[in-house]
């Protein structure tokens, strides 16, 4: 069985931050969304790993990625000159991923899970295609299953304006190559895309055997700045407390991770927190579920429940920062011994620079 990973796409709803990076690539507990994708398909014996990029973010991406040696895997970068939707991008890997099964995963994706029950249980069955679905409190953004009394799918609709169920596909698929022929038959959707939920609709159409199972544990798709940082307190509450880097009259509660070369002093953390290597927080707060990456620097400031990227700077914030997510290398400075204000939220793109 082979992975294709697709890591192409817009990214629209994640601007300014993917002005200058891959929506993949941002770090959710300061490790990149794809790297916990390739880390899930190898944990289920998937090591042949397809990879979908686009023009725009493709070398950053294969740059991060490697040869897959670092993870056990071998990749083969694929390029989809346009985001012309998610059947198409299996079409552009049609050579890559000749006459074997294979796993589709989104790599804006996060499953707590994993996917390697589903890899035992797709290898046990060998259907048409499996699917993953989640109950959703709102089924209109998604595409959207019904099943029948056996378990297996009826029907699929994508972003139904009155949703037959509230099953939602999750970004991850498992296909058998009869796939291919009905991919080749596809007209774009009603948003100029191939949509992959046309693509299963017509497997069953034509009598194929399509089933389903559901999430285990959390899902998070990472599409929006909401649930990167909702992704980030998923990730943060299965933290272990480990403290490499130095702490100096500091008080370090909780579920805390400050690595080797990380340094906090005169400073209060309440986990679960993670500091990347380099960083220094001096005479700062750092609250629940925030991730502070390498390099970073918190000077005379207060953060929680927030991202914040490599190298960046928050110097003397008179707000309390909250719900934010601060790109690589921003700087944020207040005025030294200024007034204390209320909350502060931001999604800065990498290398802003904000003066409060
Ligand atoms: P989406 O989040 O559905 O699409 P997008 O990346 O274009 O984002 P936005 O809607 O904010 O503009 O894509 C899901 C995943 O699939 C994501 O990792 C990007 C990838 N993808 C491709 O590789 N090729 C494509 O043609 C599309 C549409 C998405």
């Amino acid at each position: 069985m082979k992975g294709l990973i697709l890591s192409g796409g817009k990214g629209t709803r994640l601007r300014p931050l993917t002005y200058t990076r891959a929506k993949q690539l941002i770090p959710i507990a300061n490790k990149p969304n794809l790297y916990y994708v390739v880390e899930d398909l190898v944990r289920a014996g998937v090591t042949d790993i397809g990879v979908i990029i686009s023009p725009d973010t493709g070398d950053e991406v294969k740059a991060a990625l490697g040869d897959g040696g670092r993870f056990g895997a071998r990749f083969s970068f694929i390029l989809q000159p346009q985001p012309l939707g998610l059947a198409h991008a299996v079409k552009v890997a049609r050579e890559y991923l000749g006459d074997d099964p294979f796993v589709m995963y989104l790599g804006d994706n996060l499953l707590s899970g994993g996917i390697a029950h589903l890899v035992a249980e797709y290898r046990r069955t060998m259907p048409h295609a499996l699917v993953l679905l989640t109950p959703v409190d709102d089924p209109r953004q998604f595409g959207v299953a019904v099943l029948d009394g056996a378990g297996r799918v009826v029907r699929l609709v994508e972003k139904p304006a009155v949703p037959p169920s509230e099953l939602a596909l999750v970004g991850v698929y498992l296909f058998s190559p009869a796939v291919h022929d009905v991919i080749a038959g596809l007209r774009p959707g009603r948003r100029g895309e191939y949509e992959i939920t046309d693509a299963i609709q017509g497997l069953i159409d034509r009598g194929g055997r399509v089933t389903a199972h559901q999430v285990r544990g959390w899902w998070k798709d990472t599409g929006k700045p909401e649930d990167l940082l909702e992704a980030n307190r998923l990730v943060l509450s299965q933290l272990t407390r480990r403290l490499e880097g130095e702490v100096t009259a500091s008080e370090v509660a909780g579920e805390v991770v400050l690595e080797a070369g990380a340094t906090v002093s005169r400073s209060v953390i309440r986990g679960p927190v993670h500091v990347a290597r380099g960083a220094v927080v001096e005479e700062s707060y750092l609250g629940p579920y925030t991730a502070v990456g390498p390099g970073a620097r918190v000077i005379r400031s207060e953060v929680e429940y927030s991202i914040v990227l490599g190298e960046a700077e928050l110097c003397d914030l008179p707000y309390r920062l909250d719900a934010s997510v601060i790109g690589q290398g921003v700087a944020v400075r207040g005025q030294a011994n200024g007034p204390r204000r209320h909350t502060l939220q931001l999604v800065l793109g990498d290398r802003s620079v904000v003066r409060l």
